[in-house]
């Protein structure tokens, strides 16, 4: 037997920035995602004859690293099912060339979904949400579409994320920037450590979360983009200037993702309707509506020629 999923990436409008538990990948807050319907990963598994495990991307033998974060989530869920069987894992990760946005949203999210059918567990979404957190935190929200909660819970059994609005009906439109493709130096898990350890701003960011998270619920209700847009962008630089402040700091930001991200209060004196929010790497990801697109696409393209731009949509849940 074989079993197939697809997940889609997500980007987080309020960030999940620092672990209370590592290993369970439990967080200090809340946090808050749209699910994209441009990037997704495919997975497909099956049991071997054997103990051991396959692990292949993109039709290619897994990494070394990669290969051991997923026999370790094999583990769990081998455990869990009283198994020793070895499993194959094929997954395929649509993404646009060298993008570097192979996120482990989707690509948990789909393997917790895949294994969830080949193991026939049976299990609820929630119960999905959770499974995919261990794999990695932000695939928890990854199960469901649209707009998403991840409510940080008290334990492994509650700490999963819930839909808002699956099906969003306002016009909201991401333009992806991509400047490098190459994989983060600071892997999230390592940033997150830093950042609670030795950022003296860390103990306000549960504060500045629930504040944030609480105005970004108002504001989707209201279909505000705008609104919706400045927080996420405030929420966004928060998270990064825990970074800068941790001892020693560090950063994901590179020339050009300060370049662009100080050209937004200019485009926006001017009437235009731009946002942005970034993940733990270079990259860009700009919030605006379908009717502006043009507009900043074209801005984008004459400061950036080389970047790589791709339009993101509100995308499903868990197929
Ligand atoms: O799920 P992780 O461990 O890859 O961490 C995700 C961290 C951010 O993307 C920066 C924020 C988020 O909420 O997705």
């Amino acid at each position: 037997m074989t079993t197939t999923t697809t997940a889609h990436t997500n980007i987080a409008l309020i960030k999940y920035w620092g672990k209370k538990d590592p290993q369970l990948h439990l967080p200090y807050t809340d946090s808050l995602s749209l699910t994209l319907d441009g990037y997704s990963t495919t997975t497909t598994t099956q049991f071997l004859p054997g103990r051991q495990d396959q692990v292949q991307v993109n039709g290619h033998p897994a990494s070394p690293a990669f290969f051991q974060r997923v026999v370790n989530f094999l583990d769990l869920v081998r455990q869990v099912n009283h198994s020793q069987k070895g499993i194959l894992v094929q997954t395929t990760n649509q993404v646009p060339t060298a993008a570097g946005l192979a996120s482990s949203a989707s690509g948990f999210a789909a393997l917790a979904g895949s294994l969830n059918r080949l193991f026939q567990m049976n299990l609820t979404p929630t119960q999905l949400s959770c499974l995919a957190r261990r794999g990695s935190g932000s695939a928890s929200r990854s199960i469901f579409g649209g707009f998403v909660r991840w409510q940080h819970g008290t334990g492994d059994f509650d700490s999963y994320a819930l839909p808002i609005d699956e099906h969003p009906q306002l016009p909201l439109t991401l333009l992806s920037v991509v400047f490098n493709g190459q994989a983060k130096k600071v892997s999230s898990t390592q940033g997150m450590e830093q950042a609670v350890q030795t950022s003296p701003f860390y103990p306000q960011w549960p504060q500045i979360v629930e504040r944030d998270l609480d105005e970004m619920l108002l504001a989707i209700q209201k279909q505000d983009i705008a609104e919706i847009g400045q927080l996420a962008e405030s929420n966004c630089l928060a998270m990064h200037a825990l970074n800068w402040t941790a001892r020693p700091f560090f950063t994901y930001f590179t020339a050009e993702t300060w370049q662009l991200i100080n050209l937004l209060p200019i485009w926006r004196q001017r009437g235009v309707l731009v946002y942005a929010t970034v993940d733990a790497g270079p990259n860009v990801k700009l919030i605006t509506n379908q009717e502006t697109l043009p507009v900043v696409r074209k801005l984008v393209q004459s400061k950036f020629p080389q970047a790589q731009l791709t339009t993101l949509y509100p995308g499903p849940g868990l197929t």
